[in-house]
Formats: C-alpha cells, structure tokens, sequence
C-alpha cells in the first residue's frame, strides 16, 4: 500500500491536476535536506492515483520573483483544455507574489517540462493593507458565473489591522492570467483565526453521489466549500456555506461552526490540503501534506521527512447535511489481497483480544461495532460533561461506554501500541454523544516524538453502527469513522511493533461489553519497489 511519497522530503502538495490520462502531483520539495527550505517544485504522475512514477523537478527556484522559494499553487485547465499554474514566488526579498506557469509542450501528458511566464510576477503587491508577507496560495480558478470571458481565483492572507488577527481570502479576476482586478470586499473572514495558507474554495453536490468541476454553478443542489490551513495552529479547516457571487461573498451555514474554528478535514496530522476535481471519474480528490512527529536530527539522519496522505474523495453527507465526508479513493481497494475476517466477537469489559492475522505493518481494516440497548440505557447515568479526546485518558482512561476500538501497530506485548477508538456517553439534550479518537501515546519507545491524543465529536445517525476503516503503512495510520464523517491521521514509529506488528480488539469500558460484530484485515500489496522498501526499513 506504501505509495512513492514516502521516501520524498515534501510539505504541501501543489497543483493537482487530471492530464491526457495521467494524475499528476506536483508538491514543496528540497532538494538538498530533509528539512524544509530551497523550495522547488517535484513531480510525480499516476494512472491510478496508487502507483506512481516520479518525473524530474518541474520548477526550481531560479528568478527574482521566486529565488526564495517556488511556492505553494494550484492548476487549471480552462475551458479550451489549456492547462495554467498560478503559484507564490518567495522574492529576493521574501515578499509574496503571484506568478505564471504553463507547460513548454501542451501535448506532453507527461508535463515534464515547465515554462515560467516572461511576465512575473502577475500579481506583485498584495491588497492595500496586506503585508507583502501575508499574501499567497492562488487557488484553482473559476468561472465567473457573470462573465464566462473571465476567471476568479482566491488568494489566502490575514488581517492585522485594531487587533483582529482575521484571516481573509481575497478574490481576483482575469481574463488571460497575465492581469489582475482585485474585486472589492473579501470572500471571506473571521476574526482571531489569523493567517491563512493554502485556501481552497469548491462545489459540493448536496446530493452527496459525485463531485462537482469548480465551475459548476447552480442555484439549487450546490453548496460551496471554503478550506483553510491555519498557520497558528497547523490545521486544516472547512466550512460548508453559500456563495454569493454577485457580491464577492461567502457565508456559512453554521457560524458557529465558520470556517477555521469548526470542522476540520483530519484531527490529527494533516495540513495544507488541496483538492482538484477528477473528471474521468466525475469525483473530488483531496491531497493533505502528513508532516513527521520526529525530531528533525531523526529526518536528516533518515534522510527523508514528511508524506502525502492517501488520496481522499470528498462528498457532502447527505445524512447528516452539515459536514463532509473523506473517503479513500476506491483504487487503494485493489491493493487489497489476503482478508481475515472476524466476526461476532464480544469484547468484555477491560479486555484485550488479539486477532490471529500474520505481520500487520501495511493493512487495511473495517470493523463495525455493535452496541448492546441495556448498555445504552446504562450510559443515561453517564452525561458528557466535557469528554475530550485529548484531555480525558486516551485509550487507557475508562468509562461507562468506552474507550472501545482497535489497537494496531501493536507488539505482542501491547508495549507499542495506537489506538483508534470511540468514546459513547449521553449528551446533556438525552441523545448519545460519540467521540473517535486516536491515540499515538503508546505508538513508540522512542522518545523524540511528538505523541498525542486527537479527535472529536463524530455524528451518528439513530440505530447506526459505529464503524470505522483504517489504513496502517508502518509509520503512518489514516482512520476513517462513520463513513468518513471523520478522519484522523497518526505518524507514529513503532521500534519492536515495526516487522511483527499485530491487531487487538480492546474495550476499556467499566461495564459495558461491546460486540465486534465485524473485523475484516486485509493484507496490501506493496506499491513500491525493493530499493524503496530497504529505504523505509531503516526508518
Ligand atoms: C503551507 C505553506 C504555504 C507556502 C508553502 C511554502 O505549508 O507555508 O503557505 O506557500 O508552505 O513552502
């Protein structure tokens, strides 16, 4: 299942694109270190979005405008098929400007060579009041549904201004990319949220079946999605809202829930996530930067650092209507090979069972958990008055109606250990409140990492099981709840659990059993080869 990306010193992947049939990923690369600097451009293409072949660097930073750095940015294939990059340059002087690429040979699926507009940068200074620091990450642009001559693209930055520490996206429109018009008032802000990078701004279908091109304009069935990466506190958030573009605005559904202070698109470690729309398979696929939780010493003497997420589909959830769900693109399926499938497995109170699989470094894992009505009624004595993943105990703490979950990347000792796992206890309205939540304190013996306990509150419909898919790969665990409603991604790394590593059922609960009504662990292909694979064990 290990795809290419995790043996590449990378941060946010960058202009996503579908191409003369090949996916292409472009994404922050330094050649020279495992850290981060020197920032080029890297490239890899895929037929599957699973198996990937990495092509030469595409832009390197080598002209005034972007010597500090080729920065973060998105593509767009405008309607004539033409396929434009708008991305930051960090100048001689580190200020932030928009700059022009295109490909030297439009025929090429490959796009192996890359050209930089004679004209950057093409957009030079920032809107008045924005520092020339605080200004970067184009999005992919869109119609403008008033002017199908002309394109509108977002740009990420920050208010400072009596105090506010807003983040804020402006909106510009073109028409040949070389010019800009700064449209009046912003798409969006909110105050205390301070900068944000890497924004991303799309159609959602309220039908929740398939994703929509960024274009797509309707009055009824489309929603619009505004995501940003908070640079204060390394998140990615969304908020699903109404575009108005008449007036250059967007709103949320939920205030409460605005964009950079509710939902997230991962709890855990993921950041700087872009999505691009896959017109051969009519869906929206998000890419997220999963930087490491090692020290930096580890990375440069390992000599690589930081990996792409798997490929996500991105739909609305027409169940619940206020959130979305991430899903794995169904091409990981194919690298599923041998299954063990438990099933019916009742899980005591303050026990541990392990599952007879073979070494389980890469797999892939559903289980759906059923939970007995006399145990709900009992969890009525129990009221949520402020469970946090984070703060309450992790996987170790107990409670009436949890923690209950898997244990993957254990040893057989449980000495090593992360546990991805629901918490059920009464909401204060008489309902049930269900946290998923992963914990990474266990994950290692080595002491240089940053381990933690992440997640939050997961909807769950009336009479549904609790259900989750997670995708173990060595030093990575990417979890899935309630068909994606939330996900949460783990760095972790495993000493004595890294070849012989094992699955358990636990349920930490006081007295409640909690049945396994089904585990299905399916071995995963490799997708990598041999010299790839000596590399990752030496991490
Ligand atoms: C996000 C970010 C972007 C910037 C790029 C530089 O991680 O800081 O805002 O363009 O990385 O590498």
């Amino acid at each position: 299942m290990a795809m290419l990306w995790r043996w590449i010193p990378a941060s946010d992947p960058n202009g996503p694109v579908y191409y003369k049939g090949w996916y292409h990923l472009f994404y922050q690369y330094n050649r020279n270190a495992a850290v981060w600097g020197n920032i080029a451009w890297g490239h890899a293409i895929s037929r599957d979005l699973v198996h990937w072949i990495h092509l030469p660097i595409a832009m390197v930073p080598d002209s005034w405008y972007d010597v500090n750095g080729v920065w973060t940015g998105s593509a767009t294939i405008l309607p004539t098929g033409e396929l434009v990059m708008l991305y930051t340059g960090s100048t001689n002087v580190t200020t932030q400007v928009q700059c022009l690429a295109f490909p030297a040979d439009p025929s090429d699926p490959l796009l192996l060579r890359w050209f930089k507009h004679p004209s950057n940068p093409v957009i030079l200074s920032p809107p008045p009041t924005v520092l020339p620091h605080d200004f970067r990450d184009p999005t992919t642009a869109w119609v403008d549904p008033f002017d199908p001559s002309a394109f509108l693209l977002a740009i990420g930055s920050k208010d400072d201004t009596d105090g506010q520490h807003a983040g804020v996206a402006y909106v510009y429109r073109t028409h040949d990319f070389l010019s800009y018009e700064l449209l009046s008032g912003r798409l969006h802000e909110v105050t205390g949220t301070g900068m944000w990078e890497c924004v991303d701004f799309f159609p959602i279908s309220v039908g929740g079946k398939i994703g929509l091109e960024t274009s797509e304009w309707a009055e009824d069935g489309v929603r619009h999605v505004l995501k940003v990466s908070l640079d204060d506190d390394r998140h990615d958030y969304y908020a699903i809202g109404t575009y108005n573009a008449s007036k250059n605005r967007w709103m949320a559904d939920d205030k409460k829930k605005d964009v950079g202070i509710g939902l997230r698109y991962d709890w855990g470690k993921f950041y700087a996530a872009k999505t691009f729309y896959d017109k051969e398979k009519r869906r929206r696929v998000l890419w997220g930067w999963v930087g490491e939780t090692d020290s930096e010493r580890s990375d440069v003497s390992k000599g690589w650092a930081s990996l792409m997420s798997i490929p996500r589909t991105v739909l609305f959830d027409s169940q619940t209507g206020s959130n979305l769900l991430f899903w794995p693109v169904e091409e990981v399926d194919l690298l599923r090979t041998t299954v063990y499938h438990f099933a019916g497995v009742t899980v005591s109170p303050g026990s541990v069972v392990p599952l007879s699989t073979p070494a389980a470094a890469q797999v892939d894992i559903e289980a759906e958990f059923e939970l007995d009505p006399s145990a709900l009624a009992a969890a009525a004595l129990e009221v949520d008055v402020g469970y946090n993943c984070t703060t309450s105990g992790g996987a170790a703490g107990r409670g009436l109606l949890g923690p209950f979950g898997l244990l993957v990347l254990a040893d057989k000792d449980l000495a090593e250990q992360t546990a991805a796992y629901f918490y059920v206890a009464r909401a204060a309205d008489g309902g049930l409140r269900t946290h998923f939540c992963q914990d990474e304190t266990r994950s290692s013996r080595a002491s240089d990492i940053v381990k933690s306990v992440v997640g939050h509150p997961v909807p769950v419909i009336d009479g549904e099981a609790l259900t989750v898919r997670i995708l173990v790969d060595h030093s990575i665990v990417e979890s899935f709840a309630q068909g994606g409603r939330s996900a949460i991604t783990s760095r972790v790394y495993p000493t004595q659990a890294f070849n012989a590593a094992r699955v358990f059922i636990f349920n930490n609960a006081t007295n409640a059993s909690v049945k396994a009504k089904s585990v299905k662990v399916w071995e995963m292909d490799s997708t990598f080869n041999h010299n790839h694979r000596e590399q990752n064990l030496r991490c």
